[in-house]
Order: C-alpha cells, then structure tokens, then sequence
C-alpha cells in the first residue's frame, strides 16, 4: 500500500462519493458479519423446539412473520449498501483514472524529444491506456473490498467474541480463528509470483500494441512489399507471447481462493471437534459457523486484493517511467522578458550528441544577423537537421550557448521563445481537422479573414475552395486526404499566419511536381521576405536566393558566407552545387 501514497492526492478530488462509499461499507459489513449469524443463533432457535424455545409463550403467527421478513431485511440493507458502495467505488475510480490519464497524456506533451525518441509509440499508447485501465481495475477492486471486507471481518470476530463471552470464555475464538493466519503464506506466495507476471504481461501488452500501430502505419508498404503473411506471423507471435504470460498469472491468481477455503474448512472442523468436547449448544454452535464463514471469506477477497494490487503495482512502475522521468527542458526559475525577437541567432561554441558516445555537431560557432535568409548545405547527416533543431530548444546543446538577439535561448520562457518561430518540416504534418483548424494552428486567436490571405500567400486559397467544403474539408488522418503539395502549402499558409521573424524550413527532399513547385517556390519567396530564414536547402534554386550559406561537414561548419565567396573556397560546397546545378 506504502507503494500507492503518492498518489493518495488524487483521491482529494471525490472525497464526497469515497465517504459515501465508506458509510455504505459499514451497513454492509454489519448486516453481513453480524446480522446474519445473529439471526442463526439468537432469532431462529426461538421457533424450534430447543433451549431457546418458550412452550408457555409460543411464537404466535405475527410473531413468525415479522421474524420471517428480518431475513430479506438483513439482505435489501446488505444489498442496497453493497450496490451503493460499489457504484460510488467505481465513480472514484473512473474519475482518479482520468485525471491519472490527463496527467500522463500531459507529461507526454512536454517530455524531451530525445526521450521519447527512445521509446515506441505503440508501448507509450500501450502504458496510457492498458497501464491506466489495469490501475482503474485495481483501484475499484481494492477500494471495494478494502472497505466492505474489513468491515465484514471486525463485525463477525466481534460476534464470535460476544459469544465466546456468553458461552465458554475466550479460548473459543481463539479456536475458531487458529487457522486465519496461515492464509497469510498463500496470500504472499501469490503475490510475490503474481507481480512479476503482471509486470510481464503488461510490458507484452506493450509489444502488441506497438506491432499493431506499426503496421497500421505502414500499410501501403505492407501491399507494395507482400508482407501480409509476415506481418500477421509477427503479431502472431507477440500475442502468443501476452497469453503465455496470462496463463502464468491466472494459474497463480486462480489457486489463492482454493486454497484460502481449504484453510478455512479445517478451521471449521476445529471448531467443531472443540464446540463438541466443550459442549456447546447446537444454536449457539450454528451461529459460530455462520459468523466463522463470514470471517474466512473476508480474507478470501482481501488475498483477491493482495493480488490485484501487485497487479496495479506493476502497472504503476510502468507509468512511473513517463511520469516521473525528468523534464529536462523546461522554462528557466527567472526567465528573461521577451517580447517579439529581431531573429539574430548565434551559435557559440556549440556541441551536441544524440548519444554520448557520437557527436553529432562540434564546436559551432556562428553568427546569422537579423533578416538572413541563410542556407545550410552539406552531404546527408552532416547535421543540418540538428542545427535547425537546437534554436527552438527541441534539443539542448551539451556545450556552448544558442542564442537569439544576444539572449540564450535557455533564458527565455519556452512558449516566449517558440512563439517567435515559425517551423515548417520536410513532412508537413496535419492533424485530423478541418483545413480551416489546421491553418489555425500557426496563431489560435486570427480571425477567419486572416486564414484565408495567409492561405492566399501560400497559394493554397485556390485549391481549397475548389473543395465541396473549403476550408471545413477535413484532412484525414495526418493529412492524408491531400497531396504532398497541398500539405505543404497548407502548412506554408500557418507559418504566415503565425508571421514570426525567425522561420525554420527543412526543404521537402522529394521533388513535387512543377506546378505545385511553382507555386511552393513562390509562397517561400514571400514569406521569406523581411525575417530571418534557416532553410535546409536541397535544391539549387533556393541556394541561389539565400544571402548567406553555411556547409555543414560531419557536423562541424566547414565554410560561411555568401554564394559566390563560399563557392570559391569550399571545395565541397563547389562540389555539391554543381552536382545540383546540372541536376536541377
Ligand atoms: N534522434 C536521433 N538520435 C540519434 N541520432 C540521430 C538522431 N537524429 C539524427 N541523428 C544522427 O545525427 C547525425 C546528423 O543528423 P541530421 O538529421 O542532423 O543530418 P542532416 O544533415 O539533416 O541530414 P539530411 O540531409 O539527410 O537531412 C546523423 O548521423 C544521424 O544519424
Ligand atoms: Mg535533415
């Protein structure tokens, strides 16, 4: 339970429904622990011949009868208040569950890229969902029975001790309750196997997702490449794997409640053998086995809990792993005030490595002023990409300052900084929404007038209204209801929209036909005008616009400046423009 403390604050936010819940769980513990065995010993007796059994007095009819309707009684009150307590228990759960979920989803949103890099997306969805839904299991399993049950438990020991008190002292529970701490060796074999299993099954849960999402997400690969009969083998053979594992935990899980019975039905025979030497009276004697049952089965389901808790535990270290991994970039204690930024960047003597061992920028100094538009060239993994990548701090350089207008990057409030930068990637990326929404997405609060000239400047104005619903088209998933050129065009138009002064582009590497060419080229031209431009140039005819270039050579800038100096110093520069020139 120590394990779960952390989390104990979220159980703030439905403390009405927990209390509730509690309140319900102790008429159902009285009416189950003491009602019924009291009825055995103390209420039946009276309508049989026997010691309890008044012949001057006999029970008249009514008398039968009030007694006969006692019984449903007992069980509407141990029914409504066992119904009421699960469904408030349930409400906490699904509502813990969420704000458990929220807060994982929102952790995601700010996660390091270099993290989640490390992870598969198919086991993140896997930890969010599968991982979430065993903890909302657990939690409404444990908080059932973890109030009911005890409440069961203390009712009927309290019985058997009354009646110890009245009948023959003390001994008689302790003979009556002998055996319960044996169950206590079932109950921790199974859990101890239990919580590996469930630690297994749930990291297999993880690689079937991940085969799943993967293979949904290339789909046209799988037809192009027949790898249909593969890719079911694969999944074949991690779903093989999962159910392993659940038999492992269910052979486990399934033997505590045998076993826990079977301890208790010696300890019924104890009693019996003892009852008898001692010579306790038959009602007396039928109320103790009553009360002694209530007692065993409270136990059974607190070893069901002990299990379903490992099970929740083992859930809980795999969302810890998200949860508590550090955020690593995230907004300084003191932030320097920034409003909207010239766009001079400057590297100082940076480097930076993905993975310690493999430095992947080294030592860059560099000096783009404000307004630059400025290419940077250079053979594939040169490091291009990663420059782009370290002046909206996606990543953080492990020596050496970034810095914007003069102020390190590392100064200034994240949402500050991004503000002032408009990203366009090499894979335009678009969302599930309408084209209106996705525009949007560059400035939250423009008006619909501003849409639709940001999408006139990208020259996607056009094609967008030749749609049955213009800009309410939704664009499928990732975009996928559009070209490659109509993508890219909407993802100009939010880059104008959001009109920073800085501007990242990572030029498409894969050619687009002449006409939307024409068009892309165009919208850059302008949107280019009047901010300071990075772009990862792959094609001749944007080198040939930019004022400054930077070639990049295994991640360090071997020659900066304009076209025309760059092209008479660097050999490789020379090398890989006339490469395009005669290409392009
Ligand atoms: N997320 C990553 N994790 C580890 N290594 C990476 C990662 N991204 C890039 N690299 C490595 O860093 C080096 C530079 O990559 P980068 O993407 O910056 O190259 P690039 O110059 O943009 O190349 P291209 O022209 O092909 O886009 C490469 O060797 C690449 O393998
Ligand atoms: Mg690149």
């Amino acid at each position: 339970m120590k394990r779960f403390r952390p989390y104990l604050h979220y159980l703030r936010a439905v403390r009405s429904p927990l209390a509730g819940a509690l309140l319900c769980a102790l008429f159902y513990g009285v009416a189950s622990g003491f009602g019924l065995p009291y009825m055995c010993s103390n209420v039946f007796p009276r309508f049989f011949p026997g010691e309890q059994f008044d012949p001057t007095h006999p029970p008249t009819t009514s008398d039968l009868l009030l007694t006969a309707l006692a019984i449903p009684l007992v069980f509407v009150v141990r029914g409504v208040a066992g119904y009421l307590n699960s469904y408030l228990i349930q409400l906490c759960g699904v509502r813990v569950l969420e704000a458990l979920r929220l807060d994982f989803f929102r952790k995601l949103q700010v996660l390091p890229l270099s993290f989640l890099q490390q992870q598969t997306t198919g086991d993140l969805i896997s930890r969010g969902l599968s991982d979430t839904n065993q903890l909302q299991n657990t939690l409404t399993t444990v908080a059932n029975d973890l109030m009911k049950q005890p409440a069961t438990l203390v009712c009927a020991v309290g019985y058997l001790a009354l009646k110890a008190y009245m009948e023959k002292g003390v001994v008689l529970v302790l003979v009556c309750l002998a055996l319960v701490p044996l169950c206590v060796f079932p109950i921790r074999y199974v859990g101890r196997k239990l919580i590996k299993r469930a630690a297994q099954i749930q990291r297999h849960l993880g690689s079937v997702t991940e085969r799943f999402s993967e293979n949904l997400g290339a789909a046209r690969e799988v037809r192009a490449f027949g790898l249909e009969a593969r890719e079911v083998g694969r999944f074949g053979e991690v779903t093989r794997a999962l159910i392993t594992w659940q038999m492992k935990a269910v052979k486990y899980a399934q033997a505590l409640t045998p076993a826990i019975e079977i301890i208790s039905a010696f300890g019924i025979s104890l009693t019996l053998v003892y009852a008898h030497n001692v010579g306790v009276p038959l009602n007396a004697f039928l109320g103790i086995i009553v009360a002694l049952y209530a007692s065993y089965d409270p136990i059974k389901k607190l070893g069901a809990v002990t299990s379903e808790l490992k099970r929740g535990t083992a859930s809980l270290d795999r969302l810890e792993v998200i949860l508590d991994a550090p955020v690593g970039i995230a907004d300084p204690v003191e932030p320097v005030a920034v409003g909207r930024l010239r766009g001079a960047v400057g590297f100082q003597h940076v480097s930076f490595a993905y993975r310690a061992d493999t430095p992947v920028l080294r030592d860059v100094t560099v000096n783009i002023p404000a307004g630059t538009v400025c290419a940077l060239v250079g053979p594939t993994g040169a490091g291009k990409t990663t420059f782009a990548n370290l002046v909206p701090r996606f990543y953080e350089a492990t020596a050496g300052a970034v810095t914007i207008d003069g102020v390190d990057v590392r100064a200034m409030r994240l949402a500050d900084l991004r503000r002032n930068i408009a990203l366009v990637s090499q894979e335009a990326v678009l969302f599930h929404d309408t084209i209106l929404n996705n525009i949007l997405l560059g400035r939250q609060d423009a008006t619909r007038a501003e849409v639709e000239s940001a999408a006139r400047d990208a020259f996607a104005h056009d094609f967008i209204t030749a749609f049955p619903q213009g800009y309410d088209t939704i664009v499928g998933e990732r975009g996928a209801s559009l070209s490659g050129g109509q993508r890219q065009r909407v993802a100009l138009a939010r880059a104008f929209l959001r009109n920073a002064p800085l501007l990242i582009l990572d030029e498409a590497t894969s050619a687009l036909d002449s006409e939307s060419e024409k068009f892309i080229q165009a919208a850059l031209k302008k949107l280019m005008a009047g901010r300071t431009v990075l772009i990862i140039a792959h094609r001749f005819s944007t080198i040939r616009d930019a004022s400054m270039i930077l070639v990049f050579e295994q991640g360090a800038i071997v020659a900066s400046g304009p076209h025309a100096e760059v092209y008479a110093t660097s050999r490789l520069y020379k090398s890989l423009y006339d490469l395009q020139g005669v290409a392009g």
